[in-house]
C-alpha cells in the first residue's frame, strides 16, 4: 500500500449509495435491454460509466457557487475565469461553452474551409469525430503503434504516430489538412499520455505546413503530471509550467472542462492569437451557445469552474488521482485480467478481446462483460470497442474496433480504496466464470450513437 499516494484531502459531504439484490440487478437489466446505459443510476452501486462532470467539488468550489455573477453580459464571473484560463495558457482569447461538445461546434466548422478536408488526430474522441463529420470533413486517428501492445511498458501510448502524420500530410496536400488535434491524454486509446517530445514534432510539421493545431484538453492536467513523472528533463518544472509549454506548442485550446475542470458542467475554448478566428466563433457561439460571456453556463458555474481549474493543477492532488487508477489496475493485473498498461490518467481500460476471444467482435465482448459487472456488484463500465465504433456508412457493415475495451472510468476526489477493492473483486468472479459469457445481439438498435440507446438479447436465448 505505501507506494501509493495519500489523498490530500478530507470528507466533508458523503452521499448514499446502496446495492440492491442480485435478483433485481438482473430485473432492472433485462428491462434496460441490456444496456447499462439504460439504467437509473439508483440502480447502480459504483458508477464508473464516466469521469465527466462525475467528480466531487471541493469547500472552495462550493463557497465560490454563491459569488456569481448572473448577469447576462459582462458577468464579474466570466473576467474571474477568463483571467485564470489566460494564466495557465498564455492565450489570448477565452469563450466559456457549455460542455466539451459545445466547444467543438463552434470551432471546428470554421476550420473547414473547403470540401474534402481532413482532421488528423492521435485519436478523435466520439463527440469530435461527430463534429467534424457534420462540418463535412473527415476524421484520420494515428496512434502511435505502441498504443496496441496493451502488456508493454510504454511512458507515452498516447503519442501520435509522427510518420503517419507526415505521410497523410502528403497524400491529402498540406491545404486540404483543417487541423491537427492533439487529444490530451487520449481518451479512447486508454486515457494514456502524450509526451512533450512528441508534441513538439507534431508543432514543428504543423508550422512548416501552416496547419493549425488544436489541442482537446478536457485532461490536460493529467497529461502534464505524467510528463512530470516519466520525461526526461521535466521532473524539477511545475505542473503549470509544463501546461504550459504544451499550449504554446498549439493555436486553439478545447475543453470539456468536466474533467480536468473538476466541475460538473462546463466548457472552454481559448485562441492563441488568430483574431479573425477568434471572431468568427464569437458569431457562432451567440446563435448555439450564449452571449460570449456566459456561453451556456451560469455566473455560478464560470466561478466553480475557476476554482477547479487551478485545483486540477495540484501536484499532490494529480498524485493521488493518477494512484487511484494504478491501484485498480494493479489488483486487476494482480488476479491476471489483461488491461492496457500502465494505467492512464481516468480510466482502467479491461481488454476483453483477450479475456472472451469466443465472443465475436459484432457480439460485443465487452459490453458483454460489462452487463457481468453490472450484474455480479451492481457495477456499471462503459463498452469502448466494436460498439461504439459503429457502422461503416457504405456497407451498413459492423465496423471492427482494433481493441475491446471495457472502461472502469474514475470519476475525480469520489470514491475511496476500498471501493476499488470490491470493484477488483467483481471483476475478479466475473472474470473466473468468462467462457460461459455469452455475445449480444440487438433487438434495436438506433442510427447514430447506437451505444447509447440500442437495446440487446444474449445471443443463446434469440
Ligand atoms: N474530448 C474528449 C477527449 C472527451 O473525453 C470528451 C468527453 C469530449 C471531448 C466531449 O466533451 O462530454 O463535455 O461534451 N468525454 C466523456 C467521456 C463524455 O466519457 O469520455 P463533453
Amino acid at each position: 500500500m505505501n507506494n501509493y499516494h495519500i489523498p490530500p484531502y478530507k470528507i466533508k459531504a458523503v452521499e448514499a449509495i446502496s446495492l440492491i439484490p442480485k435478483a433485481k440487478r438482473i430485473e432492472r437489466l433485462i428491462e434496460a435491454g441490456y444496456n447499462p446505459f439504460r439504467l437509473r443510476a439508483e440502480d447502480v452501486f459504483i458508477d464508473l460509466l464516466t469521469d465527466s462532470g462525475t467528480g466531487a467539488m471541493s469547500d472552495k468550489q462550493w463557497g465560490a457557487l454563491m459569488v456569481g455573477d448572473e448577469s447576462y453580459a459582462g458577468s464579474r464571473s466570466f473576467y474571474r475565469l477568463e483571467k485564470v484560463v489566460k494564466s495557465i495558457t498564455g492565450y489570448q482569447s477565452v469563450i466559456p461553452v457549455h460542455q466539451g461538445r459545445g466547444a467543438e461546434q463552434v470551432v471546428l466548422p470554421i476550420l473547414v474551409k473547403q470540401p474534402n478536408m481532413v482532421f488528423l488526430s492521435n485519436t478523435h474522441f466520439d463527440t469530435t469525430r461527430a463534429h467534424v463529420e457534420l462540418s463535412h470533413a473527415r476524421a484520420i486517428d494515428l496512434p502511435c503503434e505502441e498504443t496496441y501492445h496493451l502488456d508493454e511498458y510504454h511512458p507515452f501510448k498516447g503519442n501520435f504516430d509522427i510518420v503517419g502524420l507526415e505521410q497523410q500530410i502528403a497524400s491529402h496536400k498540406p491545404e486540404h489538412v483543417a487541423g491537427i488535434i492533439v487529444t490530451v491524454t487520449n481518451n479512447s486509446a486508454g486515457g494514456q499520455p502524450v509526451s512533450l517530445a512528441n508534441i513538439k514534432a507534431v508543432h514543428a510539421i504543423a508550422r512548416a505546413h501552416h496547419i493549425p493545431i488544436i489541442i482537446d484538453g478536457a485532461r490536460y492536467a493529467e497529461n502534464a503530471y505524467f510528463i512530470k513523472t516519466r520525461e526526461p528533463g521535466y521532473q524539477d518544472k511545475s505542473i503549470r509550467e509544463i501546461a504550459k509549454e504544451i499550449f504554446d506548442h498549439a493555436d486553439i485550446f478545447l475543453m470539456s472542462a468536466k474533467k480536468d475542470g473538476l466541475v460538473n458542467i462546463g466548457g472552454l475554448i481559448a485562441i492563441k492569437d488568430d483574431v479573425p478566428l477568434y471572431q468568427q466563433c464569437l458569431n457562432r457561439v451567440v446563435p448555439y451557445e450564449g452571449f460570449p460571456t456566459y456561453g451556456g453556463l451560469a455566473g455560478r458555474d464560470m466561478e466553480s469552474l475557476a476554482v477547479g481549474l487551478e485545483e486540477a493543477l495540484e501536484e499532490d492532488y494529480l498524485a493521488y488521482r493518477i494512484d487511484e487508477v494504478r491501484y485498480l489496475g494493479d489488483l486487476l493485473r494482480s488476479y491476471g485480467i489483461p488491461i492496457q498498461y500502465p494505467t492512464g490518467g481516468h480510466a482502467v481500460f479491461v481488454d476483453c478481446g483477450a479475456m472472451c476471444p469466443h465472443i465475436p467482435y459484432d457480439q460485443f465482448p465487452a459490453h458483454a462483460v460489462a452487463c457481468e459487472l453490472y450484474i455480479e456488484g451492481g457495477v456499471r463500465g462503459v463498452e469502448i470497442g466494436s460498439l461504439l465504433l459503429g457502422r461503416d456508412p457504405d456497407t451498413h457493415k459492423n465496423l471492427q474496433a482494433p481493441k475491446e475495451y471495457l472502461r472502469l472510468t474514475i470519476p475525480r476526489r469520489t470514491y475511496t480504496f476500498e471501493h476499488w477493492q470490491y470493484v477488483a473483486q467483481c471483476m475478479r468472479q466475473v472474470y473466473q466464470r468468462k467462457e460461459s459469457i455469452q455475445g449480444l445481439s440487438f433487438t434495436y438498435e438506433s442510427p447514430v450513437l447506437r451505444h447509447f440507446t440500442a437495446t440487446f438479447q444474449p445471443i443463446q436465448e434469440k
